[in-house]
C-alpha cells in the first residue's frame, strides 16, 4: 500500500477547509434536490472533486468511487468517498457532518477516515492497527447492560418512502435504553461507537459510501459490525455497529 495514514490525513483536513469556507458563507450555498427528501450541496460537489483530484493523481493505482460522481474504470482496488456525510445537517448549519475516506482493495476495507471539521474531530484506521481520534488511540465503551445504554440511529429509510421504516424498531429499542440520539451522519455516528459516546447505532437503507471508513474504525476500536441478524460484515442495507458487549442484548429486538 502506497498510501500512509499521515498522508491521508493531510488530504482529508485540506477537503475539510474546502467545506468549512461553504460552511462559513452558507447563505451563499447552491443547494440541489436529488429527491424529495436527499439533497446536495456545491459543497458536496467541490469536496469530492477535490478528493478525486488528488487521490488519483497521486495514487493512480487505486480507482475512485464517490457518492456524487459515481465509479470509475478501477473498483477492485479503490477509494470509496462520502464528500459530505450529514449534508442536511451541513445546510441547516449544524456541526455534526463529516467527511468519510476508506481505501478498499480487493472487497477488504485497509484504510478510513472521517473528518468532522466543524468539530475538528479525526477519525482513522488501518486494518489490523487499532483506531485513533485526533491522534489518540481509542476504543468501544465497557457498557455491558442494554438499560444503562445510549443508543444511536438514523432514518434514510424514511427518505426512501420505505414501508420498513425502522420506526417500529427504534420504539423498541428506545423503551430498553436510557438513551437514543439520532446525530444526521452515519459515518460520525459510526466512530462515535468507536470511542464510546455511543454504545450501539444501526440504520438501514445505507450505502457503502456512508459507512465504509466508520465500520472499519469501529471493528479497530473493538466494537462489532453486523447485519440485524448479528452475521459480521458489512451490510449497508442494514448496519448494526456495538460495543461488543451489547450485541446479544440487542439482535431479539432488531
Ligand atoms: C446521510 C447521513 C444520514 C443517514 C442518511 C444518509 P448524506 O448521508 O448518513 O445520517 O440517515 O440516510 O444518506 O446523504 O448526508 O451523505
Ligand atoms: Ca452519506
Ligand atoms: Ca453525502
Amino acid at each position: 500500500m502506497q498510501i500512509t495514514l499521515p498522508e491521508l490525513e493531510a488530504i482529508v483536513r485540506d477537503a475539510g477547509q474546502i467545506a468549512l469556507t461553504h460552511f462559513k458563507n452558507l447563505t451563499q450555498l447552491a443547494i440541489n434536490k436529488k429527491n424529495p427528501r436527499d439533497f446536495v450541496t456545491a459543497a458536496d460537489v467541490e469536496v469530492e472533486a477535490y478528493l478525486q483530484k488528488i487521490l488519483t493523481a497521486r495514487y493512480p493505482e487505486y480507482g475512485f468511487w464517490g457518492e456524487e460522481s459515481g465509479q470509475n474504470a478501477n473498483q477492485n482496488a479503490r477509494w470509496i468517498v462520502d464528500p459530505i456525510d450529514g449534508t442536511h445537517s451541513f445546510a441547516k448549519g449544524q456541526y455534526f457532518w463529516g467527511i468519510s475516506v476508506a481505501l478498499e482493495i480487493e472487497q477488504d476495507l485497509v484504510l478510513g477516515a472521517v473528518y468532522a471539521p466543524a468539530l475538528d474531530d479525526y477519525y482513522s484506521a488501518a486494518k489490523g492497527q487499532g483506531a485513533y481520534k485526533n491522534g489518540q488511540r481509542i476504543q468501544v465503551s465497557a457498557e455491558d447492560d442494554l438499560g444503562n445504554s445510549m443508543i444511536g440511529t438514523g432514518f434514510a429509510c424514511l427518505r426512501s418512502y420505505l414501508e420498513n421504516n425502522n420506526l417500529e424498531r427504534f420504539s423498541r429499542i428506545a423503551q430498553k435504553t436510557t438513551g437514543q440520539r439520532r446525530f444526521g451522519s452515519a459515518a460520525l455516528d459510526l466512530c462515535l461507537v468507536a470511542d464510546g459516546q455511543l454504545d450501539a447505532f444501526w440504520e438501514q437503507e445505507l450505502n457503502l459510501y456512508d459507512v465504509a471508513a466508520g465500520a472499519l474504525i469501529a471493528l479497530e476500536a473493538g466494537g462489532s459490525v453486523t447485519d440485524f441478524k448479528g452475521q459480521p460484515g458489512i451490510f449497508p442495507k442494514q448496519i448494526l455497529a456495538t460495543n461488543g458487549k451489547l450485541l446479544e442484548q440487542l439482535l431479539p429486538l432488531m
